[in-house]
């Protein structure tokens, strides 16, 4: 991934409750602070090396800056750059795709649309280095999603059944190298924890109050950088540990709505 694709918080808010990290924060977003946490992120991301585009803001779509959601992007076997745009599970959010459907069509990608119920990369996640995708069903993306992601992008498909408050893949899964990802256990039924140790040799565990508090796992691997919610002081010791550089960040305001650092962007390639 060259880059990612970010879109500026100026019509965040929280307005009902989407997933269970909502209950309660209805009215509660500090917009300048959210800005400011933004603009830091944006930073952070350039810092690590990856070119940071913006996507312009549609008034009235409160959850548009998790920009992981409203499309999928990758690199299909010829070598070309694919946009897959969503079929998003809430009404209010359907209304982001179109801004991203123009964006992607505009920079150089094939653009297709999901014929299924799929939230795009908050649910599907590239195993870094391998042509393998991790999909997450059963929340807002529905499994008959993946064998069609599996023939678009010509790569084996693996998917985990998602039934706790851990809606998205990106929430309880981090793939960090081809070797290594932080996980969530308990987001996962017991076959999809074999799952994931069979393809990932070192499983790096978050706790429970890492997991739903700080939302570790919705962290960003790009080379050996990681950059995630800072609070977490234990993982980001094991993360050390394994030879990871930790960039902590504030996204405190998107914590609010159920999303952090993963999910605020959309990869770039
Ligand atoms: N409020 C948003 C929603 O519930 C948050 C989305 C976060 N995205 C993610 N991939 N975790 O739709």
């Amino acid at each position: 991934m060259k880059g990612v694709l970010l879109c500026p918080p100026d019509h965040f808010d929280v307005v009902d409750v989407k997933n269970v990290f909502m209950k309660g924060q209805a009215g509660k977003v500090d917009r300048a602070r959210a800005r400011e946490q933004w603009d830091a992120l944006a930073e952070t991301f350039r810092g690590i090396g990856l070119e940071v585009e913006t996507l312009p803001p549609t008034p009235g779509c409160e959850d548009m800056v998790f920009c992981a959601n409203p499309s999928f992007t990758g690199v299909n076997r010829h070598g070309r750059k694919v946009a897959v745009l969503s079929r998003m599970r809430h009404e209010s959010r359907q209304r982001e795709v179109e801004a991203h459907r123009r964006w992607f069509s505009e920079h150089g990608y094939d653009v297709i649309e999901s014929p299924v119920l799929f939230e795009g990369g908050g649910d599907a996640v590239w195993h870094p280095g391998r042509r393998i995708l991790w999909g997450g069903y059963g929340q807002r993306s529905v499994a008959e999603v993946y064998p069609f992601l599996g023939i678009v992008f010509g790569v084996e498909t693996l998917t985990l059944e998602l039934k706790t408050d851990f809606y998205h893949l990106d929430t309880c899964l981090c793939p960090l190298d081809p070797k290594t990802a932080l996980v969530y256990p308990k987001a996962f039924t017991r076959a999809g924890n074999t799952l994931i140790r069979r393809n990932f040799k070192r499983v790096i565990e978050a706790d429970e109050r890492e997991a739903r508090d700080g939302f570790a796992c919705n962290a960003l691997a790009s080379g050996k950088h990681v950059v995630i919610q800072r609070g977490s002081a234990a993982l980001e010791e094991k993360l050390r540990q394994a030879g990871f550089t930790i960039h902590p960040v504030e996204t405190g305001e998107f914590l609010k709505s159920g999303g952090s650092v993963y999910c605020m962007k959309q990869w770039l390639f």
